[in-house]
């Protein structure tokens, strides 16, 4: 049987890191209704203490969302942790997010703490919020470039300190496929106590590798993965939720991991990220992409037309678009020029659809995308048409 993997959603808070994507009270809380709409388990809302108007966009969401859980993120610090439960408090099911770096580099130049200060902090805030919150997510920033032991005994004290979830961040994007399973193994295999809190997963995207570090995770045992819808995130993004759940949904056959997201909501939700955050989504974006599933190349389009799984490995459906679309430029064939105008509404003899393939193909040359108003004004007046 698949294992269930639980999807952490971060758009509300990493993605909003973004440079230009901060979003106000009354637009987290739109998204968050659509998130939960799209049946994330968890979705982190902000990070409260940034600023106060953040505090009360945590705060909102945690009031209407009834069917995820609904987490802050908090530094490794009182402070925050009491800022964080300020907004969380009212959650139906809420988690506090704390979290310290651990490798090497961040904890000299940017936290100046040894490492045994960094363990005792982190144990230190997890025993904080947990008298807060029975549900404590710790996070060890820079994962990815800790020292592999340091990390696990790192886990094992905060697991004694009563973390539910232990996350493990690429926050850099650094890590390899390989490796970062090879990590997750790691941490499974030599953290003591480590079944009793569930492991996560947090993939940035800066070279391109987020979302195979995040399946090549899943496929280890983490058993909780974070993303963003569309990628949104700092610098290159994070690992895009589209993409993990339809990977997984997919390569069910190889993976053997799924997810309770309604995948049919996906398409709706990266609409309206997009549209609240200004971000507009790149049209060969995987999944969401305006041409995620449009056909141009007359070969692609004859074999689509015969058979969809020709060159359609998901429909368009299972993400929440209607139909799948037929692209008519130079690339084209008389197939797909053909069933064009049937859906127009014409109905030509063969010789006719010859002749205005030809003037299409001299069309197509001269433009990059022949629209249903070219093919119309070619054929309007013309004796070879009769409308059905
Ligand atoms: O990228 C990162 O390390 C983070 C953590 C705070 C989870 O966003
Ligand atoms: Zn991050």
């Amino acid at each position: 049987m698949a294992r269930t993997v639980q999807i952490f959603d971060t758009t509300l808070r990493d993605g909003e890191q973004a440079p230009g994507c901060s979003m106000n009270l009354q637009e987290k809380v739109e998204v968050a209704r659509q998130l939960e709409k799209l049946g994330v388990d968890v979705m982190e809302a902000g990070f409260p203490a940034a600023s106060p108007g953040d505090l009360a966009a945590v705060q909102a969401v945690a009031g209407v969302v009834k069917n995820s859980v609904v987490a802050g993120l908090c530094r490794a610090l009182e402070k925050d942790i009491d800022a964080g439960w300020e907004a969380l408090s009212k959650a139906a099911q809420p988690r506090i997010h704390t979290f310290i770096a651990t490798s090497p580099i961040h904890m000299e130049y940017k936290l100046k703490m040894t490492p045994e200060q960094v363990l005792e902090r982190a144990v230190a805030a997890v025993k904080y919020a947990k008298k807060y919150c029975s549900d404590v997510e710790f996070s060890a920033e820079d994962a990815s470039r800790s020292n592999p032991d340091f990390l696990c005994k790192v886990f094992s004290a905060v697991i004694d300190a009563g973390a539910t979830v232990v996350n493990i961040p690429d926050t850099v994007g650094y890590a390899i496929p390989a490796e970062f399973g090879n990590l997750v193994a790691y941490i499974k295999a030599h953290t003591p106590n480590i079944d009793m809190a569930r492991i996560s997963v947090h993939c940035h995207n800066d070279l391109g590798l987020a979302v195979a570090n995040t399946l090549a995770a899943a496929l280890a045992g983490a058993d909780q993965l974070e993303c963003t819808i569309n990628g949104l995130g700092e610098r290159a993004g994070n690992a895009a939720l589209e993409e993990i759940v339809m990977g997984m949904r997919t390569r069910k056959d190889f993976l053997d991991i799924e997810s309770r997201i309604d995948t049919t909501q996906i398409y709706a939700t990266s609409r309206l990220v997009s549209q609240v955050t200004g971000v507009r989504v790149q049209p060969n974006k995987a999944v969401v992409g305006e041409n995620a599933f449009a056909h141009e190349a007359g070969i692609h389009q004859h074999g689509i037309l015969a058979n969809r799984s020709t060159y359609e490995i998901m429909t368009p459906e299972s993400i929440g678009i209607p139909r799948n679309r037929m692209v008519l430029g130079k690339h084209s064939g008389r197939h797909a020029f053909e069933e064009r105008l049937k859906d127009l509404g014409f109905s030509l003899d063969s010789k006719a659809v010859d002749e205005f393939f030809a003037q299409f193909k001299v069309l197509a040359d001269k433009k990059k995308v022949v629209s249903d108003r070219d093919i119309e004004a070619m054929i309007v007046g013309s004796a070879a048409a009769v409308p059905e």
